[in-house]
């Protein structure tokens, strides 16, 4: 298969009142939904497959969002294995106001390509070439490696 660039993807999204907490703030469930649909996106323009989500590396909120913010996520593929994708997000929230621009979280989601019988299938492999990329192909390698690991022990566990 010809080994394929991933190009970053940028969303827009409005943080309504519905969107919030009891506290007034985005709720943490919403945001996780945004990511998940925004690396499914990216997933599927890669490699042109149904994608599911497999796995996430634990998501810290580093700062709150709020009702009225704009949320930008920038998502990209940041590591190809035979089936499987891991993809980077970052996540700001910008007042739209005054332009004050927060860095909320970076997210790495774990998703697997399904042929037409929802079985695991092969994708083309990715084309790593800045020094950003080797270093975050590097660190999707370990998190997919602690995503199995922990599937193991889980498993193991039933
Ligand atoms: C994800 C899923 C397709 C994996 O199927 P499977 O038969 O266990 O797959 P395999 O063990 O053959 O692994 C296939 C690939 O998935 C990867 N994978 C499987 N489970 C994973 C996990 N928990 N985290 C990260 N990667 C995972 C494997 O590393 C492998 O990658 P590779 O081909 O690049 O080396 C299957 O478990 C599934 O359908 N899960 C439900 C997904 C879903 O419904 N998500 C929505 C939320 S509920």
């Amino acid at each position: 298969m010809t080994p394929k660039k991933s190009h970053p993807l940028s969303s827009w999204h409005i943080v309504f009142p519905n969107d919030a907490n009891p506290h007034g703030t985005m709720f943490g469930g919403k945001v996780m939904a945004i990511l998940d649909i925004q690396a499914g996106i990216v997933a599927t323009q890669y490699c042109r497959r149904a994608v599911v989500t497999a796995s996430t590396e634990a998501v810290d909120f580093r700062t709150p969002v709020k009702v009225g913010d704009r949320l930008e996520t920038i998502a990209r593929v940041v590591f190809v294995g035979k089936t499987s994708l891991v993809i980077k997000i970052d996540a700001y929230a910008e007042n739209p106001i005054s332009g004050k621009r927060k860095h909320c979280t970076t997210a790495f989601f774990n998703m697997v390509a399904l042929d037409e019988d929802g079985a695991p299938t092969a994708i083309p492999p990715l084309i790593v070439e800045s020094d950003e990329e080797k270093h975050d192909f590097e660190l999707a390698q370990l998190i997919k490696r602690n995503a199995l690991e922990r599937r193991k022990q889980s498993e193991s566990r039933k």
